[in-house]
């Protein structure tokens, strides 16, 4: 079904890796999704001849328990003027935000205290403290998406974060209170540097808080649409406490939440602090281990389930095409790019995607060329059968359309299954 396509690597990206990025051991090959676009390349018919392809798969070290890709693109690539991904976008996304503000006003920030948001983006996040009350600062490489926090009075270094950033900001600010970052330390491929990087800001009882996929959540839903060019990572916890320790710092929390479908929520101190280590870092441990993830066999499996899902979704999309059903994509998410590659989709299965970021309308998905059209399209033409890319959102957008189900509409998603409902 699927048509072999010529290896075709974007210029300037690293070699293909065969050696972990953190211990340099030797590394596994996991999986291999084939020849993929940068997942956020959304272009114009004109771009179509000059579009670049680099080859998705993912390599796993047994000594470090790190789950990495074993190509990616330059983070320049990837992160720029023109990145069209606002955080604010998502109502779910912007009281999340809003409550991990809270907690970490409840738990870690004390009156004036100091806190960096790494990744910042449109300052969705930094918007919770108010100036009057906290020293704030984001730090974003994207240059659009930063602009959108300076003009709303958000201080932003627009730059890539390492140690020369970390020891310019403490110099001139002093050292940070609360480091967050959130979906961002797993686009970082120098993990140690970026660690090493946060312990140099962090004030002693300073704490670093981040999320990212879970790859526990990863392995048990088959989510393989997680992996894509930016996330050169998916940690597990027992991976995050070697990667911590190997750079003076402590992980002492972890807890799993819903976002992007099921992240991790960590939290980290410098070795000495005086903080306690929670009872659930030891859970997550345990857990880890007994499921099997520390084991290489793990993956293999996982490459036959993520086999599997992509055979259901193709049958099940060629099935109502013979059927004559019209199916349309909702929302054309970052990880909609390594479905709609590795399966093969092409726009007479998946006749255009309906989403709301106007930087992606008009526009076709990369690698297979399907219009994205406003969500207006989507509600005045609804199809018969919509796949939903942006499952993680699934509670928000059932109850958003539910006149499309009404009008009989069925919903197409593959995770953690492929079903029609
Ligand atoms: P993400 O938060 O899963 O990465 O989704 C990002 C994209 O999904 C973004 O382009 C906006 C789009 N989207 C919709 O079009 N409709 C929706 O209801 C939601 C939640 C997202
Ligand atoms: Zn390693």
């Amino acid at each position: 079904m699927r048509t072999p396509q010529p290896s075709h690597s974007i210029l300037g990206a690293e070699p293909r890796r065969s050696s972990c990025r953190l211990c340099g051991k030797g590394l596994r090959l996991a999986v291999d999704f084939g020849r993929m676009p940068l997942a956020n390349a959304f272009l114009t018919r004109e771009q179509f001849a000059s579009e670049v392809f680099f080859n998705l798969s993912a390599g796993f070290c047994e000594p470090c328990s790190l789950f990495q890709l074993l190509e990616q693109p330059k983070p320049e690539q990837m992160f720029h003027g023109g990145y069209p991904f606002f955080t604010g976008s998502s109502e779910g996304m912007r009281r999340h935000f809003s409550e991990l503000a809270s907690r970490i006003r409840k738990d870690f920030l004390p009156d004036g205290g100091f806190i960096t948001d790494l990744g910042s983006n449109d300052g969705t996040f930094l918007k919770n403290f108010p100036q009057e009350q906290y020293k704030r600062l984001g730090i974003e490489p994207s240059a659009n998406v930063a602009s959108a926090a300076q003009a709303q009075g958000i201080e932003t270094e627009i730059s890539f974060f390492d140690i020369k950033i970390s020891k310019r900001i403490r110099q001139q600010k002093g050292g940070a209170d609360v480091f967050a970052g959130t979906n961002v330390l797993c686009h970082i491929p120098d993990l140690a540097g970026t660690l090493h990087a946060v312990a140099h800001l962090l004030n002693p009882e300073g704490v670093a808080i981040f999320e990212d996929p879970y790859l526990g959540e990863v392995l048990a839903k088959t989510s393989y649409d997680q992996i894509y060019d930016e996330h050169v990572y998916l940690f597990s916890v027992t991976a995050l406490v070697r990667a911590c320790e190997s750079q003076g710092l402590r992980l002492f929390d972890a807890e799993l939440i819903w976002t992007h479908g099921g992240s991790l929520r960590y939290s980290i101190c410098k070795k000495d602090s005086k903080r306690m280590e929670s009872p659930r870092v030891r859970q997550f441990l345990d857990s880890e281990k007994k499921s099997g993830m520390l084991d290489f066999s793990r993956y293999e499996q996982f490459r036959e389930q993520c086999e599997h899902s992509r055979d259901l979704l193709i049958e099940t999309l060629t099935a109502l095409k013979a059927q004559r059903k019209r199916v349309a994509g909702y929302a054309a998410t970052s990880k909609s790019t390594t479905v709609l590659n590795y399966c093969g989709i092409t726009p007479d299965l998946v006749t255009f995607i309906s989403d709301t970021t106007p930087e992606k309308q008009g526009k076709f998905t990369p690698g297979t060329h399907i219009p994205v059209l406003p969500y207006e399209h989507f509600k005045s033409n609804y199809p018969t059968h919509a796949l939903l890319f942006a499952w993680n959102h699934t509670e928000e957008i059932y109850a958003k359309e539910e006149a499309f189900v009404q009008s009989g509409g069925r919903w197409i998603t593959y995770v953690p299954k492929v079903k029609v409902s």
